[in-house]
C-alpha cells in the first residue's frame, strides 16, 4: 500500500504558486518549469510580500472576477460552537462509523491521490485544480480574488490567513458537505450536542452533481470533462425519485452511544470499486450480462453459437462515468473442463483520447444506462470435448498503463479491479450421458454489488 503522506509534493507547491502571476506573466510558457523550481528557493521572500517590487500589480482595470462557479471557493469556514476546527478528526469521536467509511473512499484521497498529483504537478500545480478536489477557502494557501484580462493562468490573489495544510490532505471532507455558517448541515433536526442547520440542498444529489458534472477545457491539452450530472439526468431515475446518494450512499443502521438505532447513510461513496490507499478492493459494475446458450446443446467438433448480452442495467449513468481514463474491460472465454482457456474474447467500454497536439476523443464505446450490446459468438469446439463453461469476467481499470508510466506513477498504484466472474456450464451433444447427467444450473462466483444475471 502507498503512504498518500510519502507523497508529499504539495507541499512544496504553495511558497511557488503564490506569486505565478508574476513569475509567469512576463515570460514564455516552456521557461514556467524552471521558474517555478526557482520559485521554491525564495519562498520565505515570497511568502511576505507576494508581488517582488519590479513586478507590480497590474493595473486595477485589467484584473476581472471570477465567474464561473469552479473558480470559486466555499468559505472560508468557522467551526461551529463547541468545535477547535472544522477537521474531520472532530466529527470522529461521535461518528466513529462515518468517519471510517469516509476514510476509506476516493473523497478523502481527492487531494493526496497520486494520479492527482501526478497530473497537477504537470500542470504547474493550477490554481483551479484543487478547486473541485479540496474545495473550502481553508485548503487553499492563496485565496484568488481575479484573473489578469480573464486569463486562468494570470491569477491574481493574496496570501490566506485561514489556510490549514492538515485540512488541505482531507480533500473532500466532513465539512465540505456538513459546515456552513458555523452550523452543522444535516438532513434534518435531531436532538444533538452540536448546532443542526437542515438543508436540502447540500444533503441531496444536487450537491453532488456541482462538482460531477463539469466541462472545463484549460488549453489544448488539459480538458476536465465529467458529465456524471448530465449523463443521470438523462435517465428515468430522476423522475422515479432514484438519486446518487441511493446507490452511492446506501442506507445503513446506525447505533448511538447509548444503544439507540436510527438511519443512517453509507460514507464510503463506492464507485466502481477500483481500490484506493485504505479501500478494501471490492470491484462492483453496473453491467448485466445474459448468456444465451442453445440449450439444444452443441455437438464437440463444430462451432457454438453463444449469444451474449451486455446491459448497463444497474449504474445512474454511463458506465464508464466521469474521469474519462476509466474503462471496464469484459472478457469471454470458453473453459475446458479442467479450467483450460480454449477460446476467448473481449470488449472494451470507455472513452479513448488522444492528447497530443490537441486533446480529442478518437472513439467512446461507453454504454449508456438501459443500452445493451449484442455479441453473436461462433466459438469452436474441439472434437472429444466432454466438459466445457462459457465465463465472462468483467474487470473495472483506473487506466492504462502507458499513462500511468507517463505520470511517473508508483507501480504500486492500483489500477485494476475484478468485478465479478460469471460461468455458464456449456450443454455438449453427447457428453452429457457420460458425465452422469449434471444439472445445468449456473455457477456464480466473487460476485459483488450489482451482479449479472442469466437467460438462456
Ligand atoms: C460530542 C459528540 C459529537 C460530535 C463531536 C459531533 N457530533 Fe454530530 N451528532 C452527535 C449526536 C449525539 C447526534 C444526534 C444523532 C445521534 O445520536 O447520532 C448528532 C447528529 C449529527 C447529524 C444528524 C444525524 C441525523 O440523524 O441526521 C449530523 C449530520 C452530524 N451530527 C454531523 C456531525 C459532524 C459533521 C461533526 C463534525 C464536524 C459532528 N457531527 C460532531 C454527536 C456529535
Ligand atoms: C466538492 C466536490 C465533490 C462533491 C460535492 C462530491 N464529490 Fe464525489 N468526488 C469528487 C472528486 C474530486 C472525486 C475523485 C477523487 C479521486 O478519485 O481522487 C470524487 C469521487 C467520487 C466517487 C468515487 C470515484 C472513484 O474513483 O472511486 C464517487 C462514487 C463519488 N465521488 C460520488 C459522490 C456522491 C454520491 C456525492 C454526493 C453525496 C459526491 N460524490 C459529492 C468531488 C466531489
Ligand atoms: C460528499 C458529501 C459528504 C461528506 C464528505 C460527508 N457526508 Fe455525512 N452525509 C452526507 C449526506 C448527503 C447525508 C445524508 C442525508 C440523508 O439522511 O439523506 C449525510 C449524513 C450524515 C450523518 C447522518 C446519517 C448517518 O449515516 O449517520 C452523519 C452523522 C454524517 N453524515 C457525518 C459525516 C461525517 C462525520 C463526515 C466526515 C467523516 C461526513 N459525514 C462526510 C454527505 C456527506
Ligand atoms: C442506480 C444506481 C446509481 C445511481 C442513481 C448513480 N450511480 Fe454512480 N455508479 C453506480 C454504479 C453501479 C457504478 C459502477 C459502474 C461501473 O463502472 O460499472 C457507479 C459509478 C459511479 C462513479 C464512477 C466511479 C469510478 O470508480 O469510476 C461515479 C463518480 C459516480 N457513480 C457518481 C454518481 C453520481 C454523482 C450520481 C448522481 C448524479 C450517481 N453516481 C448516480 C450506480 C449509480
Ligand atoms: C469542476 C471540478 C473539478 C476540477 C476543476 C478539477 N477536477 Fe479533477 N476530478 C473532478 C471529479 C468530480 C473527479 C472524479 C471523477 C470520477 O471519478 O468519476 C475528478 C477526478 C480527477 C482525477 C482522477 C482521480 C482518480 O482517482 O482516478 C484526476 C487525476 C484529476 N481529477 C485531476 C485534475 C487536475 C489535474 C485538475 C486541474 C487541471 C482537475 N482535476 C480539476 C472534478 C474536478
Amino acid at each position: 500500500m502507498l503512504d498518500p503522506g510519502s507523497l508529499g509534493e504539495h507541499h512544496a507547491w504553495t511558497p511557488a504558486q503564490v506569486c505565478s502571476y508574476s513569475h509567469t506573466s512576463h515570460v514564455s510558457a516552456k521557461f514556467r518549469a524552471v521558474i517555478g523550481v526557482a520559485a521554491i528557493g525564495i519562498a520565505a521572500a515570497a511568502l511576505l510580500s507576494c508581488r517582488p517590487a519590479s513586478q507590480p500589480r497590474p493595473p486595477a482595470d485589467r484584473i476581472k472576477p471570477l465567474t464561473n462557479y469552479w473558480e470559486k471557493l466555499i468559505g472560508p469556514l468557522a467551526p461551529p460552537d463547541g468545535f477547535d476546527t472544522i477537521r474531520s478528526r472532530e466529527c470522529a469521536e461521535c461518528h466513529p462509523d462515518a468517519y471510517e467509511e469516509w476514510r476509506t473512499s476516493a473523497h478523502a484521497y481527492s487531494f493526496s491521490d497520486p494520479q492527482f498529483q501526478a497530473e497537477w504537478r504537470k500542470d504547474k500545480h493550477l490554481w483551479l485544480c484543487p478547486n473541485c478536489h479540496a474545495p473550502l477557502a481553508n485548503q487553499q494557501y492563496r485565496l484568488i480574488t481575479g484573473l489578469v484580462d480573464s486569463d486562468f493562468r494570470q491569477p491574481v490573489g493574496d496570501i490566506n490567513p485561514s489556510y490549514d495544510s492538515e485540512l488541505l490532505d482531507e480533500g473532500i471532507n466532513c465539512a465540505t458537505c456538513h459546515i456552513r455558517d458555523r452550523k452543522v448541515i444535516a438532513k434534518q433536526k435531531v436532538a444533538a450536542p452540536h448546532s443542526i442547520q437542515v438543508d436540502d440542498h447540500l444533503m441531496s444529489h444536487e450537491w453532488c452533481i456541482y462538482c460531477h458534472n463539469a466541462k472545463v477545457v484549460y488549453g489544448p491539452v488539459r480538458i476536465c470533462y465529467f458529465e456524471t450530472g448530465d449523463e443521470y439526468r438523462k435517465t428515468e431515475l430522476p423522475a422515479k425519485g432514484v438519486h446518487c446518494l441511493d446507490c452511492h450512499m446506501p442506507e445503513t443502521t446506525r447505533y448511538t452511544s447509548s444503544g439507540e438505532s436510527r438511519r443512517g447513510r453509507l460514507h464510503n461513496f463506492l464507485g466502481a470499486g477500483i481500490p484506493k490507499f485504505a479501500m478494501e478492493a471490492s470491484g462492483r459494475s453496473g453491467l448485466g450480462v445474459e448468456v444465451k446458450a442453445d440449450p439444444g446443446g452443441y455437438r464437440p467438433g463444430q462451432k457454438a453459437k453463444i449469444t451474449v448480452v451486455v446491459t448497463n442495467r444497474f449504474a445512474g449513468h454511463t458506465i464508464p462515468t466521469g474521469d474519462i481514463e476509466r474503462f471496464a474491460l469484459v472478457h469471454f472465454r470458453l473453459l475446458d473442463g479442467g479450467g483450460k482457456v480454449l477460446w476467448k474474447d473481449e470488449r472494451r467500454y470507455g472513452e479513448e483520447w488522444e492528447w497530443w497536439p490537441k486533446a480529442r476523443m478518437v472513439q467512446d464505446t461507453s454504454i449508456r444506462r438501459g443500452e445493451s450490446r449484442t455479441y453473436d459468438f461462433e466459438v469452436p469446439l474441439p472434437p472429444g470435448l466432454e466438459e466445457a463453461s462459457f465465463e465472462v469476467t468483467v474487470e473495472q481499470h483506473r487506466m492504462i498503463e502507458k499513462n500511468r508510466d507517463a505520470n511517473k506513477m508508483h507501480h504500486s498504484y492500483p489500477m485494476k479491479v475484478e468485478a465479478w466472474t460469471y460461468s455458464v456450464p456449456l450443454p455438449l451433444k453427447g457428453a452429457a450421458a457420460r458425465r452422469g447427467g449434471k444439472d445445468d444450473t449456473s455457477r456464480r462466483r466473487a460476485t459483488r454489488g450489482a451482479g449479472p444475471s442469466m437467460d438462456g
